[in-house]
Order: C-alpha cells, then sequence, then structure tokens
C-alpha cells in the first residue's frame, strides 16, 4: 500500500524521546504532504532555562497547527493568537514560562490569497498523520494537565464528537494520556464578531486556564 494512503509522521519519530532530539529530528518529517509548502516544522517548547532545569512541567497546553508568523519564527504561538494567549495566561496567573506549548499539527497548512497565506484547516488524515510527534512529547514532557486549545486538539484527543462548547473547562480522560482539559483556541477568540462576544469568551478562557492551574494546585497536595 502506498505511504500516502495512511500518511504517518511514524517512521520519522526516533525511539530516544527527549525534546532535544525530537525537536531537531521534526525537520525532516515527510509523513503527511503539509512539509512540502511550510517553511519549516514547528515544535513545542518550554523556556530552555526551565528544561535544562530538569524543573516538573505541569501544564501542556495544544493548539492547532503553527500560523504564518510561527512558520517563519519555528516557534509556537508568537503571533496575534501568542498575543492574546500571552495576556490570558498572566490573567489566570500562569506563567507561559513555565508551560510547554505546542501544537496538532506541526506544519503549517495555509491556501493564497492573493500575497497572503491564509490557514487551512488540517484535515482528520493529517491529524491522525501527525498524533506520533504529540504521543512522543506527552512522554517526554509528563505534564500534570493537557489543556486542549480549540477543536482540533480536543477532536485529536478525545475523539471527533467532543464539542468545547458543551464540554469546555472539565476535566477528560483519555487513553494513555494524563488528564486533559479542553478550552477555547485564542484565534476564535480574536475572530468574535462583536466586542460583547470577544469579551465574554476571553473570559470563559481565563476561567478555564484558572480551572487548569486549580487542578494542578490540588494534585500538588496529593
Ligand atoms: N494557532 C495555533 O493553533 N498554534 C499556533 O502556534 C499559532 C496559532
Amino acid at each position: 500500500m502506498p505511504a500516502s494512503v495512511h500518511p504517518s509522521a511514524a517512521p520519522f519519530v526516533p525511539s530516544e524521546h527527549s525534546l532535544p532530539v525530537l525537536q531537531s529530528a521534526v525537520q525532516a518529517c515527510q509523513g503527511c504532504d503539509l512539509y512540502r509548502h511550510a517553511t519549516q516544522a514547528v515544535f513545542g517548547e518550554v523556556e530552555a532555562t526551565l528544561a535544562t532545569r530538569a524543573a516538573k512541567i505541569d501544564l501542556m497546553l495544544i493548539g492547532e497547527q503553527p500560523g504564518d508568523h510561527e512558520d517563519k519564527e519555528g516557534h509556537p504561538f508568537v503571533g496575534p493568537a501568542g498575543r492574546l494567549l500571552d495576556e490570558c495566561l498572566e490573567e489566570a496567573g500562569i506563567d507561559r514560562r513555565k508551560v510547554y506549548v505546542t501544537n496538532t499539527v506541526k506544519h503549517f497548512k495555509w491556501e493564497p490569497r492573493g500575497k497572503l497565506r491564509l490557514h487551512k484547516k488540517p484535515s482528520m488524515q493529517e491529524i491522525r498523520a501527525c498524533r506520533p510527534w504529540l504521543d512522543a512529547e506527552v512522554e517526554a514532557v509528563e505534564p500534570r494537565l493537557i489543556v486542549c486549545l480549540g477543536a482540533t486538539a480536543a477532536q485529536s484527543l478525545l475523539g471527533p464528537k467532543f464539542r468545547i462548547t458543551q464540554a469546555h473547562g472539565k476535566l477528560e480522560s483519555a487513553k494513555h494520556l494524563p488528564p486533559v482539559l479542553a478550552t477555547l483556541h485564542p484565534s476564535a477568540i480574536l475572530r468574535a464578531r462583536t466586542h460583547e462576544d470577544r469579551e465574554r469568551d476571553r473570559r470563559i478562557f481565563v476561567d478555564d486556564l484558572r480551572r487548569a492551574m486549580a487542578f494542578v494546585h490540588r494534585s500538588d497536595k496529593k
């Protein structure tokens, strides 16, 4: 069967699941076709000084895929959605430098619109193809809690029937994973049609982040 029928990153994921090894190996990934039109793969990261001190990472945040800025700069959540994420993390009392931030899909999927590269939602097949990288990251990071930002991450980990609108902010369990909590995606908040909608969604997002942190603090005391 040709590889493209069931694309998968699995043959590209090294058996050693340490972050530096994974981070360098992901650049060679051709597990699906998305690498063809992306500048580079964008892997997850946590501030290096903390990682090298081997500090335990409490939270792993998972977005959808790198956007235009992330694709050029090679880091997750550094564009407008990343700025909103930073603000909301701060509001929720969470230090981004201690959080591992990554994406469900590691290459930017886009379509041309004039001179712009417009974000295109990854397909279920591309999401599945990229899952071995996410599993390797979870194994390397061992977070206490995974926070899915938006439907793509949530459906990848919790199944295609999962609905953020109905189940955000609740603790969920998934096979072979730490507890998972899903919430809104910062880009969805930025896209809200009115100022009121944006403010409401932002409050929901910050409250969910606070819930995530409360869970981490509770599990700290056990
Ligand atoms: N949106 C995402 O889901 N991830 C990023 O890294 C940037 C925007």
